[in-house]
């Protein structure tokens, strides 16, 4: 038996042998519980005290990281090795963010910080010209709102970053339109101004069809409002990893910015993908957000597995995701702001480690990827907060608080910090039937006994509380390095491509069959989908009849 699986094999028995030990009493037998099991960074606080484990748990845990070879596999990610196995490229998002002066990182045999220096500065020089209004439209009107049309990686980091810096907002709207549906550009178009909009086309392959159809239509917008070919380009830009297909489509190279083929799409936000950012928040802040991410990589690629933040986190939802069979995982922001957290975070987990394919191609042999989801504290407490209290699934939560906002301290701020650490609290504590029988002594002794079981919490659910001490751009970037750590050790556990995603690939070969299809008749599918393409079909026939 090889060490990694003789590692597993004795967490398994480990979980057998501990399965019984609540929360609660490890908290009344261990008065230092906290202190051991959490860690600080900077102005982040990690605390995982409130998880089903002790001392001896984390040490297994932290032997099965060391039997996967995690040591090796970080060295690997931080140096420009092909980690992304199936599609032959390194994953060196950790790279966008090193600062001045680092040591000089390879990618076949080049050295590429000078490159991601150039297109920082760039991207960066042109952000600052739209905000300082010296780069005009046009018709020489200064631009007022900057649209980023762009899905998945290419829209999730930088949208989620806007909103969530939003109290450091400069003067530029910014604004974000992913969906094909026509309903989600017309929704920004008919707020805006072609004389003063600037599109920014954000498409690592420059091939996603959602992206180049919206593009299309922008195009389109611009021709109707009379603006030639030439005048249209001066409202546009690209981030793009193939820069000619940028131009290709009429964007003049000097407002092409690149990406990189080594930096996947929900990794890129660090690069010009970040544009938005850029414009919304300013250059200083945008640098900021990479130094939150860098003093992040520092911890990550430094400390000891026992105290290392995105480690622990990772194998924390291992234990959970494998030994105690969690039926999935949810992350609340406690902070109006970061409230597309959740959706950010479900497409990194989620479209990292949705495989069943080991790095080498054969059949997974445990469970991977997990069921990741969330939304906005306080808001899920009164939606689906219900099951994670009484239900009968296991579901670890991840309170994300920020303590302030930018400084700003009120009832209503505090009122909501609060709420994360009591919900925290209920859920390891619960209420025991004794407990809720003595408050409700006051009832008749029938009726009393009649609520009672409604009113048991079984308690022993765990959470992870990672506190900020303020919304800042560099507590976000320390935060998202932290869950992209995360996603990577536990790719290494699994021994999975956390790089790839090429599920998503086959829905978007078969959309352009039926699509095809839906417009020119002929089709052969399963009945299914041949009884759906039928009933558009005939619904199209009627809508154009009617219109
Ligand atoms: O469809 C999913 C995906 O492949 C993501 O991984 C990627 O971020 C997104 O599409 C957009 O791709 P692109 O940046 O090439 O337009």
């Amino acid at each position: 038996m090889d060490a990694f699986t003789r590692a597993w094999r004795v967490l398994e028995q480990h979980h057998q042998d501990t399965r019984h030990i609540l929360l609660r009493d490890r908290f009344a037998c261990e008065p230092d519980r906290f202190d051991r099991m959490h860690e600080r960074l900077n102005g982040m606080l990690f605390d995982y005290s409130k998880n089903r484990l002790g001392e001896d748990t984390l040490q297994l845990l932290c032997n099965l990281a060391d039997a996967a070879g995690l040591g090796r596999r970080m060295h690997d990610l931080r140096t420009g090795a092909k980690v992304n196995g199936s599609e032959g490229r390194a994953a060196l998002h950790t790279a966008l963010r090193l600062p001045d002066g680092a040591d000089a990182v390879y990618v076949d045999g080049r050295d590429v910080l000078p490159e991601i220096r150039r297109e920082l500065d760039r991207a960066l020089d042109f952000a600052r010209g739209l905000d300082d209004g010296s780069y005009k439209g046009a018709t020489g009107r200064r631009i007022t709102d900057f649209v980023h049309i762009g899905i998945g990686g290419s829209d999730l980091g930088p949208a989620m970053c806007v909103q969530a810096l939003e109290p450091f907002g400069r003067q530029i709207s910014v604004h974000f339109v992913s969906n094909a549906d026509p309903a989600c550009l017309d929704e920004a178009l008919c707020r805006l101004n072609p004389e003063t909009t600037v599109f920014c086309v954000a498409s690592k392959s420059f091939k996603t069809p959602e992206t180049l159809l919206n593009a299309q239509a922008v195009k389109a917008w611009y021709r109707d409002a009379g603006f030639s070919e030439s005048e249209t380009g001066c409202h546009f830009c690209a981030v793009s990893a193939d820069t000619e297909a940028a131009a290709a489509f009429g964007i003049a190279p000097e407002r092409v910015f690149a990406m990189y083929e080594w930096v996947g799409g929900r990794y890129s936000v660090w690069s010009p993908v970040g544009l938005p950012v850029m414009v919304a928040v300013g250059g200083a802040c945008f640098r900021e957000l990479l130094a939150g991410a860098y003093a992040m990589d520092r911890h990550f690629f430094s400390t000891p597995p026992r105290h290392n933040i995105p480690v622990l986190m990772a194998l924390i939802a291992v234990w959970y995701n494998n030994f105690q069979h969690a039926d999935g995982q949810t992350a609340v922001p406690y902070s109006h702001n970061l409230r597309l957290l959740p959706a950010w975070l479900s497409q990194l987990d989620m479209e990292s480690l949705g495989k069943s394919r080991t790095s080498d191609g054969s059949p997974v042999a445990c469970k991977t990827g997990g069921i990741v989801f969330g939304g906005e504290g306080v808001d899920c407490q009164h939606a689906y907060f219900q099951l994670l209290h009484q239900g009968t699934r296991l579901i670890p939560c991840d309170f994300i608080v920020p303590m302030t906002v930018q400084g700003k301290e009120d009832e209503r701020s505090r009122f909501v910090v609060a709420n994360a650490f009591a919900q925290a609290e209920a859920l390891m504590k619960g209420k025991t039937l004794d407990e809720a029988r003595a408050e409700l002594a006051g009832l008749p002794e029938t009726e009393r006994e009649r609520l009672v079981p409604h009113k048991e919490f079984p308690g022993n659910r765990p959470s992870n509380s990672i506190l900020i001490d303020r919304l800042s751009p560099y507590n976000l970037g320390m935060l998202m390095a932290a869950y992209e750590h995360k996603t990577f050790v536990q790719g290494v556990i699994w021994n999975i491509n956390p790089f790839d995603q090429w599920g998503v690939e086959y829905g978007k070969q078969l959309a352009k069959t039926i699509g095809g299809e839906l417009q020119h008749g002929a089709s052969a599918h399963d009945s299914s989908t041949e009884g759906l393409m039928a009933f558009y079909r005939e619904c199209r026939l009627k809508n154009d009849g009617a219109a």
